[in-house]
């Protein structure tokens, strides 16, 4: 096992992802490619919603963020497993609805929705918005108006976290460019606003507190504000919240450095804390959702790249250059994000070189790691970065007119294309002139 149990290594020495070999699935599909193994986004699925139904009840709804993968087959999969999904755009809620996702189970999020992306929702019906500023309520409040119905939201509020002190701090992420802030009154504001809206039905408070947290403490001070804030709301406006979204954001196990959660537990946990809270703050217990993206589809992916040169700058460092790079994996140039990689031909060798993973892009920062170990490589291996299910495909680009990789399920010894490799030709389909 490498990392996770998913990714192995076979009798060849070769890398296994899934249990299929990840060198006869580079020589199949071509690099690079995105290959994630299905079986493990849908025992995520189940871990979430299990853990969901024992702890608030079966009307219970994991949220997956789909920010973090998105494409049809990712959409047809959520549904499958029943769960809900947070959808952030007009192309996120297209792509689900070309894959007949339910629209009920859809919330639809974003800091600055349009009229259109306003309009478009209402026409698929999504079950909830997520507001998150007083411009939108109008506009949303105007809209449901004139079509005569009573639009179902929640409410974006930023209770003032910052999930890396673990603190939970009176200015600290109040300076925001989401949602409304309980510190400086604005939160009550949008609340009263929203109750005196036509069209406009209040179910629930949203909060979101940031990514890749392993602790629960942030999530704790959250909740506690939270509830607080919905007693508030009952002491001043004799309103009941029925619904509380505490958001994404659990952590993966990215390198051995990383610890690895237990959702199962850590939902216990967060059903534990809430409840004490609600007996504490004297209100009934809301519906509770969680909506996570990268603990859902993270660890499922591997990305396989060829090696194509090795370049070795004496008392500087090792260079391995891939054939993808920040186009298909930005979150190195981005966030320094570390990543494991393997030489899948390899694998079963000892990880005793150390280099700079460089992509192919014209720009030094094209990098997907440094410092990384790795075995010996050579012009022609086959590289595999583990852990690239989220963010990954999702924040892909066409930098330097590189097409995308194809995304590959592996499934109980089969492979099938997701989504296709781009061509040279999709690259100028919308070129005009
Ligand atoms: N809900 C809301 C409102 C969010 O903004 C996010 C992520 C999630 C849920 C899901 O969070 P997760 O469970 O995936 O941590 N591009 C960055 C991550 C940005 C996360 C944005 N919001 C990265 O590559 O690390």
């Amino acid at each position: 096992m490498i990392l996770h149990k998913h990714f192995d290594v076979n009798e060849k020495g070769h890398l296994t992802i899934g249990g299929m070999d990840a060198v006869e699935l580079a020589e199949r599909f071509g690099t690079p490619a995105y290959i994630l193994d299905e079986n493990v986004i849908r025992a995520n699925c189940r871990e979430y919603l299990t853990a969901a139904r024992r702890e608030f009840g079966e009307d219970a709804l994991p949220l997956y963020a789909s920010k973090a993968l998105c494409f049809t087959g990712i959409y047809k999969l959520a549904a499958e497993e029943g769960m809900g999904i947070d959808c952030v755009s007009g192309g996120e809620l297209f792509t689900a609805k070309q894959a007949g996702f339910p629209a009920e189970r859809i919330y639809f999020h974003g800091n600055n929705k349009t009229d259109r992306d306003i309009r478009d929702a209402m026409d698929m019906g999504v079950g909830r918005f997520v507001v998150d500023n007083p411009d939108e309520l109008r506009a949303l409040s105007k809209e449901a108006s004139k079509r005569g119905i009573r639009q179902g939201i929640l409410l974006r509020i930023t209770p003032g976290i910052d999930p890396h002190t673990h603190k939970a701090v009176v200015t600290g992420n109040i300076d925001s460019k989401f949602g409304s802030a309980i510190a400086t009154g604005q939160a009550m504001d949008i609340v009263k606003q929203a109750l005196a809206s036509d069209g406009i039905e209040l179910i629930g408070l949203h909060c979101h507190i940031g990514s890749q947290i392993f602790d629960l403490e942030p999530f704790s001070d959250a909740a506690n504000i939270m509830i607080r804030f919905i007693a508030d709301i009952k002491r001043e406006c004799g309103y009941e919240i029925r619904e509380l979204n505490l958001g994404g954001g659990f952590g993966v196990k990215y390198t051995e450095y990383d610890r690895e959660i237990s959702y199962s537990s850590a939902i216990a946990d967060i059903a534990r804390i809430v409840r004490s809270f609600c007996k504490t703050h004297e209100i009934a217990m809301p519906r509770v959702i969680l909506e996570p993206g990268r603990s859902l589809v993270a660890a499922a992916g591997a990305t396989l790249y060829t090696v194509g040169s090795v370049k070795e700058i004496p008392s500087f460092r090792n260079y391995v250059s891939v054939d993808g790079g920040m186009p298909d994996n930005p979150r190195y140039a981005l966030y320094q994000s570390q990543y494991t990689a393997v030489i899948a031909n390899k694998a079963d060798k000892p990880r005793d070189y150390r280099a700079t993973l460089a992509g192919r892009c014209c720009e030094s920062g094209d990098l997907l790691g440094e410092n990384m170990e790795l075995q010996r490589a050579e012009r022609g291996d086959i590289l595999a970065v583990l852990v690239t299910g989220a963010y990954n495909y999702s924040m892909a680009s066409n930098y330097n007119r590189i097409p995308r990789p194809p995304v590959i399920m592996v499934k109980d010894g089969e492979a099938r294309v997701a989504v296709r490799r781009e061509t040279y030709k999709d690259l100028i389909r919308n070129d005009v002139l």
